[in-house]
């Protein structure tokens, strides 16, 4: 990895954990899935992997018109998966349970305040109908984008499946994203639609969701004809005739009867916006059938689903994790699953565990930055609060370092429960790696092996297979899954410049035919000794804040858009609890701000970036400085800003810069 830039601050542990824990024999009685059986799997899917997904997308999902091929590479890397099939996303998620488990709880809501509000299956089959109904009384159609920036609620979720009913692309917008960040998406995506709240409950706060679309809307939006607004938190908001409805009075006189549209496995389910290293986020696109088959069984395969789960994913549906694990996946497999609207301490610091206890929660999926927090709080916490329903726990977002894995294992599981690491992307739709929980020993920090059917492998730097089982390197993977992004929404080039372009040359054809090429992550990972994956960072300039991806050019613009900033460069450093925390280099125009007015100037930047990406994108530090550290062909040095924020030893050859002298300064001495 010797030309590989170091990941930008992953985690230091200072705890070395060497041991692998085996599932406790109590859950590998139960389980669905063995250790023979995942070989069984694992084999079935080397023999032949397109049958291995034809076979389970005949299983596991309810086609319209079932289909006869299962992949299309003749455009590769826009591969397309069951490609003559027609399905609907909602129909799978609610129609089909109906008649076996209508009255189960599909979900169950507990708001930040308190309230508690349980759907069933038909109940919100029978809402999602009438949403449906209603978005098709106002125009929209089979192949319209609809923006939802909703709070993390059951009507967030009901948007989504409503849109997918009628073949509408929806493009959720997190709702903790400025008012510009929408703008931007809702134009990037032409919405025709935009489906918000008045507001949603954070920290004993009103978001104000309404006040911010009507914001994002004042300019550049025309396509916008409507805005659907859900009462949440019932505070007056501006109101705009003609433009906005209210989702009661709308839904009041609509049918919860719709008939769903049934629309080709490759339409588009919905577009996600993620930051890359270069540019503005971009529209992952997801087809409908690829996406809910891997969205389904990997629900199934990864949390061992019984019938008898309650399935927590705290991840808001803003986030693609929300997608697959609270909107599809645990819909489509018929469990009932929790919602949590608000914030993890209020109103204090036993919230989560409480709502575990109170609403009976049997697997429990978070991120380690939430579960560093909740460790920082302390163990009296979790001991309030009977927990004894858990089964299963899990961590996404980012590599767990092993304090909390302990932790969590210790804590949370009572040394009992197994705990999933599951590495995935926006982009792969599903889990790619992650270990099946009752078929296989967890380490601390890793997430173990490729699913059944998905090939991964480290590769260096000239896209070549590393043959040795140790290995460090590029992470790819090498074979077409089916809920792989399709492309960047309205920019094919960057789909296949950013995802396939840097190994390009390295393509071949299979032996069964299939045209191969090398899916690059982004990720830097090493294998060992047990072909245990271990995901060390992003080899991008792309931060992960708190499990959020952030692009660094994006932080950098906005900071440059401040009328006193002249240039910056971002960089991440670790910390303890976010993972990775923003910290910007500024240069301002006119003299270098310092002492009070540097303090005051550093506060505002930081509201202007909130302003202008939302407030996961504020620096945790901003350091002014007369210039930033660049070579005589002007280029910043990123890797010396990289170990000056992370309070390093600067071993890096500094004679190569233009200004050597501003090191120092760059240090804060
Ligand atoms: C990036 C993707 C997958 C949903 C949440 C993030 C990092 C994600 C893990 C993990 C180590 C992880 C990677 C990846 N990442 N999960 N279990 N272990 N790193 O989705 O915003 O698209 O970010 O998050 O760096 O590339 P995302």
């Amino acid at each position: 990895m010797s030309q590989m830039q170091a990941p930008q601050g992953a985690m230091k542990s200072v705890l070395h954990e060497q041991r692998a824990f085996p599932p406790h024999a109590d859950f590998v009685a139960k389980t669905r899935i063995d250790a023979a059986r995942l070989d069984a799997m694992r084999a079935e899917a080397a023999a032949d992997p397109v049958g291995f997904w034809a076979e389970l997308a005949r299983k596991h999902l309810a086609w319209q018109t079932p289909f006869t091929q299962a992949l299309d590479d003749s455009a590769a890397p826009n591969y397309r998966w069951f490609v003559d099939g027609r399905t609907n996303a909602s129909v799978n998620c609610l129609d089909r349970h109906l008649g076996t488990r209508g009255d189960k709880p599909a979900i169950r809501f507990e708001g930040e305040g308190g309230d508690v509000r349980i759907w069933t299956y038909r109940e919100l089959h029978a809402e999602v109908c009438r949403l449906a109904n209603g978005l098709k009384s106002l125009g929209i159609a089979k192949g319209d984008r609809v923006v939802i920036y909703m709070p993390h609620s059951p009507e967030a979720v009901i948007a989504m499946q409503a849109c997918a009913r009628i073949g509408a692309i929806h493009s959720v917008v997190f709702g903790g994203f400025s008012s510009s960040s929408l703008r931007d998406r809702v134009i990037d995506a032409g919405a025709r639609l935009v489906i918000t709240a008045d507001g949603g409950w954070r920290a004993g706060n009103i978001v104000e969701l309404k006040k911010a679309v009507d914001e994002a809307l004042s300019s550049g939006c025309e396509a916008v004809g409507k805005v659907i607004v859900f009462k949440r938190t019932a505070q007056a908001v501006g109101w705009k005739q003609g433009r906005d409805l209210w989702w009661h009075e709308l839904l009041a006189t609509q049918s919860a009867q719709c008939e769903p549209e049934w629309v080709e496995a490759e339409h588009p389910l919905f577009l996600l916006y993620t930051s890359g290293s270069t540019g503005k986020p971009k529209g992952v696109q997801h087809a409908t059938g690829g996406y809910l088959l891997n969205a389904t069984v990997t629900s199934l395969w990864v949390f061992d689903y019984q019938d008898s789960d309650v399935f927590w994913c705290t991840a808001d549906v803003g986030w693609i994790t929300g997608h697959s694990y609270v909107a599809y996946g645990p819909l489509s497999n018929g469990v009932t699953m929790m919602i949590y609207e608000g914030a993890p301490t209020v109103p204090d610091a036993g919230r989560f565990w409480k709502i575990c206890q109170d609403h009976g929660v049997t697997i429990f999926y978070t991120a380690p930055t939430a579960i560093r927090a909740l460790m920082k709080l302390g163990e009296e916490w979790p001991a309030k609060y009977d927990l004894s329903r858990l089964r299963l726990l899990g961590s996404v977002g980012e590599p767990i370092n092993p304090e909390a894995w302990i932790w969590y294992h210790r804590v949370i599981g009572k040394e009992k429960l197994p705990i999933i690491d599951t590495w995935w992307q926006t982009e792969t739709g599903a889990a790619m790696i992650s270990p099946l929980p009752g078929a296989m020993p967890a380490k601390p920090g890793s997430c173990t092996q490729a699913l059944p059917g998905i090939f991964v492998d480290v590769v260096d730097e000239a896209g070549v297979s590393i043959p040795s089982q140790e290995a460090s390197g590029y992470l790819v993977i090498t074979h077409p899954w089916p809920s792989m992004l399709r492309t960047v929404w309205g920019d094919n080039d960057r789909y296949v410049k950013t995802y396939f372009g840097q190994f390009a040359d390295r393509q071949w054809t299979d032996e069964h035919g299939t045209r191969r090429m090398l899916y690059v992550a982004g990720d830097s990972v090493h294998r060992d000794a047990d072909g245990y994956h271990w995901i060390l960072g992003r080899v991008d300039d792309v931060l992960n804040v708190s499990g959020h991806r952030l692009g660094t050019m994006e932080v950098e613009s906005a900071l440059v858009s401040h009328p006193r900033v002249a240039e910056a460069a971002v960089v991440g450093r670790p910390h303890e609890v976010k993972g990775e925390a923003v910290f910007a280099f500024v240069v301002c125009k006119g003299p270098r701000p310092e002492g009070e007015e540097a303090a005051s100037l550093a506060k505002e930047l930081r509201e202007h970036v909130g302003k202008q990406i939302g407030a996961i994108a504020k620096p945790d530090d901003v350091r002014f400085a007369d210039n930033l550290p660049k070579t005589r062909s002007g280029k910043i040095m990123r890797r010396l800003l990289r170990s000056i924020a992370k309070g390093e030893e600067i071993t890096q050859d500094i004679s190569t810069l233009e200004n050597p002298g501003i090191v120092a300064q760059l240090q804060g001495r």
